[in-house]
């Protein structure tokens, strides 16, 4: 034991320290959150002070309430920056967590994980991804849940109110150690400013996906996800001679998770445009060798694009500039888009996620803080320009799907045309509607994932290795539904370690079924038990078949108005606590909006027990054909499939059917 790892396990073990810390130094270089909006009211800032003091000893509430009054003022929020450890934080081997219970030892390093700061956005700020997707709201939430989970046994279970931890419960082996719930409101209180002002306060937090549930890791996840829906949505518009060479993808955003749009146009084979307005964005990603190019000019452009269409190139291109310059400029030039689509944060469209096409880059960041109505109405007009003019392509043959940034949800509420003739629905496809969710979440494919515990790289290979055979197996007797969603997995996981997407934990995505995730977490749990391998953490993305509703995106393709429900959701994430999840989680938000979606989320420990084995079977059958048995209720014929077929498998499987019904049936009726 080294005397780092001494002093880590001791801040551990300590919690809340019990001497005050210097004050706290920033690391040079790092990417800071935002200032966030000055809401509070005059009270209302007191009771933030209040609030945050509570972590702390009488004694040092004097100079902490003024530091975090500056906080507050500075930032807009208390992070209270200097709680922050000096230890580093990443995802260290199980065994260096100081822990009673291996479980809460997992959840430590997936924690740590998140907060990595070559995996966290704004690493200062406990931001994982999605410029507000927080694990903590501040470190003394960090600190004590840490704290806790080093004391926990398997008899008890600590619950998290939005990062903060109330304590740890009696409960039992078999009972998930933490309960995670983010952003959970009252429903008339779920309107963007109330995110602003409950955050402020301290009492609540936008965990977004995968991030309030300690289950991000890095951008893989993200590229896989896009491959696979860019495959496909060539696989809608090509005729069976053609393949995706010389064919255009025009896009827009190289941030957190839209910066795996280019790499995935480059697995896919085609020309990738993608506009960045922020020049230091597109350079990190091409630093990053996921985009080719650099253009900051449209002439230019055009005559790479042309060049690289004439030699039928594999090429991503960022073009530094506003993407409805790029849609407009291609109309007057007659350059044929094939794939269309954009991933600006339109989910926060009023702070920045969306920069509109009349100002220059630095013009809207001055707006932004000057002018904020004003700054508006620029982002309404520009999303009605953006809109027209993807029409006019699409008139033109281009097949537009909107990626689940809320883009068409933004540009109707804007008055932009975009609704299709029955007022209800959008004129263009999402991605779910068209691609995801009758190819992959109506089956029950989703992104499964799994983290090697032991930090080795050799484990991470012995398990793509499991799972790769056990694909090939279950693929010799799939039927033809399936075939491809298995082939283009068993594809990815062959070529999964050569295009080098780990950062951080040694983390492994690949979208399955229940079967496909059953069979390949038995797997690993025998290759524990036979010391092959350490043991695995399993998880998933909440953007999955059951775990999340969200009219716009996951759930978009359901379509008997129950899309603005929850109960699947809420189903999933009780459903997987009493079958055998180490950890599950529910948040409201996510990546299309506070207020707009519930999604869920579990952990897994694989120890090689069989007790591991009995909960793997039991929680991720359920935690797929949960949505599956919602999907098939929904009268997606996909689903319907699915479920017959799970339950001529299963006999305790018995989920009700829909009776279609003759649709000249009811014509005359009202
Ligand atoms: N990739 C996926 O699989 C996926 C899935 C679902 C939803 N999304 C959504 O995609 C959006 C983007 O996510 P992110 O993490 O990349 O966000 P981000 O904020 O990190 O990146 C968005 C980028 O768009 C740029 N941008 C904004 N307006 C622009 C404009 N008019 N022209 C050109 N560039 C512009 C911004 O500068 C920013 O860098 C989010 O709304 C997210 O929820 C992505």
């Amino acid at each position: 034991m080294t005397a780092n790892h001494n002093a880590f396990q001791a801040a551990i073990l300590q919690g809340i320290p019990t001497s005050l810390p210097p004050k706290h130094q920033f690391p040079a270089g790092v990417n800071r959150a935002p200032k966030r909006k000055d809401i509070l009211s005059k009270e209302e800032k007191y009771l933030a002070i209040r609030n945050a003091l509570r972590y702390f000893p009488k004694e040092w509430h004097a100079e902490l309430a003024e530091e975090f009054a500056e906080e507050l003022q500075d930032y807009g929020r208390i992070y209270m920056y200097r709680f922050k450890p000096n230890y580093k934080l990443y995802a260290r081997p199980l065994s260096d967590y100081p822990a009673q219970s291996q479980q809460a030892a997992a959840l430590m390093l997936m924690i740590q994980n998140n907060l990595d700061p070559a995996v966290a956005q704004h690493p200062e700020e406990l931001i994982t991804y999605g410029g507000n997707g927080a694990v903590f709201q501040n470190w003394a939430q960090y600190t004590l849940c840490m704290h806790y989970l080093a004391q926990m046994t398997d008899e008890q279970t600590l619950h998290l109110y939005s990062g903060h931890p109330m304590g740890l419960f009696p409960s039992s082996k078999n009972a998930p150690r933490v309960v995670v719930t983010n952003g959970m409101m009252i429903p008339n209180y779920s309107k963007p400013d109330d995110w602003e002002k409950f955050n402020a306060l301290g009492v609540t937090q936008y965990g977004q996906m995968t991030a309030g549930s300690f289950m991000y890791i890095g951008p893989q996840g993200i590229v896989h996800g896009t491959t696979i829906t860019l495959l496909n949505a060539f696989r809608k518009i090509l005729q069976p001679d053609e393949n995706s060479g010389g064919k255009i993808f025009l896009t827009a955003g190289l941030g957190g998770m839209s910066g795996a749009q280019p790499k995935a146009g480059n697995i896919c084979g085609c020309i990738t445009i993608c506009a960045e307005v922020n020049p230091k964005a597109a350079t990190k990603r091409h630093q990053q060798g996921w985009v080719d190019l650099l253009i900051d000019n449209l002439n230019e452009l055009v005559a790479r694009v042309r060049t690289a269409q004439e030699n039928k190139e594999v090429v991503s291109i960022a073009y530094i500039g506003n993407v409805v310059a790029v849609w407009e400029r291609f109309y007057q030039e007659d350059i044929q888009i094939h794939l269309g689509s954009d991933q600006t944060s339109l989910h926060i469209p009023w702070t920045g996620g969306y920069y509109p096409v009349s100002l220059s880059y630095e013009e809207a960041n001055s707006m932004l803080q000057e002018n904020p109505a004003a700054f508006k109405k620029e982002v309404q007009q520009s999303l009605r320009r953006h809109a027209a003019v993807i029409q006019k392509h699409t008139d033109k043959g281009t097949y537009f799907f909107d990626y689940g940034n809320a883009f068409l949800l933004e540009a109707s509420r804007a008055g932009a045309d975009i609704m299709a003739e029955n007022e209800i629905d959008f004129k263009y496809p999402s991605y779910v509607q068209d691609i995801l969710g009758p190819l992959c979440f109506d089956y029950g494919f989703g992104p499964f994932r799994w983290v090697c515990a032991s930090g080795k790289e050799e484990d991470l290979d012995r398990t793509d290795a499991i799972a790769l055979a056990v694909l090939e197996e279950i693929n010799t007797t799939a039927p033809p539904q399936i075939q491809m969603q298995l082939q283009d997995n068993i594809r990815w996981i062959r070529e999964a370690k050569k295009n080098k997407m780990v950062v951080g934990s040694q983390a492994r995505i690949l979208y399955a079924d229940a079967e496909g995730r059953m069979k390949i977490a038995e797997a690993f749990n025998i290759a524990i038990a036979n010391n092959t391998i350490g043991p695995v953490v399993l998880g998933r993305d909440h953007h999955d078949v059951s775990g999340t509703d969200s009219p716009y995106r996951e759930t978009s393709n359901i379509y008997d108005g129950s899309k603005f429900t929850a109960d699947m959701a809420i189903h999933n994430v009780i459903g997987d606590s009493f079958r055998g999840a180490t950890w599950v989680s529910i948040h409201n938000g996510g990546g299309v909006g506070w207020g707009e979606v519930m999604n869920g989320g579990f952990g897994m420990l694989l120890d090689g027990s069989p007790e591991a084995a009995e909960r793997l079977k039991s929680m991720l059958f359920y935690d797929v054909n949960n949505g599956v048995a919602r999907r098939s209720w929904a009268r997606n014929e996909e689903a319907v499939f699915a479920i017959q077929r799970e339950m001529e498998r299963t006999p305790q499987l018995k989920v009700t059917l829909p009776n279609l019904v003759d649709d000249d049936l009811l014509k005359n009726l009202f």
